[in-house]
């Protein structure tokens, strides 16, 4: 079993991270939108998208690459006012998502939503700017952590998109950032270096679950062990015969 383990680790590790591609051929319908939002928004955020005091702030600036990102982490519609937006199950079908998200952008005048370009981006120039801008947070790994009065999420769950879209609505303690600070070549290569991290390549050595090298080790040693307890028992069976 001990053995198998390092396996496990291995298979878990490749599996690929949810597919959260929205659907193509969906098209939004803002009256549907508005009911929704009215429905499942309005307490907090007010019924105009105004904001209320203690409960949710205004929708003016937000417009849909907020909405996407917000809806779409499952970070809203959020439980209670005072606790921290977080990763749920996403309460919405794709339809009433489009929907939602083009309501909310007919409140304000925020931005649409980003399309990275970030296949052909450079990754090396991305870890260097998240070395800058991010590391201290979500640690180089992309591991996360905990700041006094927030959690940071790890950063193997959003996609390319959600990570855009991150870096310009700078969700809870998380500052924003304009294009100015980061533009959009940059947030390009911000995300290939995310996507990079999400699963680092592994040729020239076995992954191991990326643990490092004492685990590597290990398993080294595990091998030689079970090669030198096979042999004994070869010669037993030889010395025996
Ligand atoms: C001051 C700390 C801090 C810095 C700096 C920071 N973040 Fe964050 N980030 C957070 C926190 C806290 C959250 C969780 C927000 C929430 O719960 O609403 C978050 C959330 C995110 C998310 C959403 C993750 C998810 O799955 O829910 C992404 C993507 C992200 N950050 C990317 C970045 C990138 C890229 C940078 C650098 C340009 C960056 N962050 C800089 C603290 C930070
Ligand atoms: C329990 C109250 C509550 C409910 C219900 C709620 N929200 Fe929120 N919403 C908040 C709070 C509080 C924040 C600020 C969170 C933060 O700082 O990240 C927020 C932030 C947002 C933002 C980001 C605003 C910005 O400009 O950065 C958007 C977009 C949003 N909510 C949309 C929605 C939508 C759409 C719904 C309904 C599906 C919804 N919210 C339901 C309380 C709520």
């Amino acid at each position: 079993m001990k053995r198998l383990l390092p396996i496990l680790v291995l298979l878990v590790a490749a599996t690929p991270a949810r597919a959260a591609t929205p659907q193509e051929g969906v098209v939004a319908n803002v009256t549907q939108g508005k009911s929704l939002y009215a429905a499942n928004c309005s307490r907090c955020h007010g019924s105009r998208g105004q904001g209320l005091r203690d409960q949710g702030p205004s929708l003016k600036d937000a417009g849909a690459l907020a909405a996407d990102f917000y809806v779409r982490t499952g970070y809203m519609p959020l439980d209670n006012p005072h606790s921290q937006p977080w990763r749920t199950r996403v309460l919405f079908t794709e339809q009433e998502i489009r929907s939602l998200v083009a309501y909310v952008a007919t409140i304000g005048h925020g931005p649409a939503i980003p399309s990275p370009q970030w296949q052909t981006a450079s990754v090396a120039a991305g870890r260097q700017l998240f070395a800058d801008h991010c590391a201290g947070c979500h640690q180089i790994a992309i591991a996360g952590g905990v700041l006094p009065g927030a959690r940071i999420p790890p950063l193997n769950q959003p996609t390319p998109r959600q990570i855009a879209e991150a870096v310009r609505v700078g969700p809870y303690l998380m500052p924003k950032f304009s294009t100015k600070a980061i533009t959009p070549t940059q947030l390009n290569d911000l995300v290939a270096y995310v996507q990079y991290a999400k699963r680092p390549d592994d040729r020239g050595g076995w992954a191991i679950g990326h643990l490092g090298p004492w685990p590597e080790g290990m398993v080294t040693w595990l091998l030689a062990a079970s090669i030198l307890v096979a042999t004994c028992l070869l010669i037993g069976r030889r010395l025996k015969a």
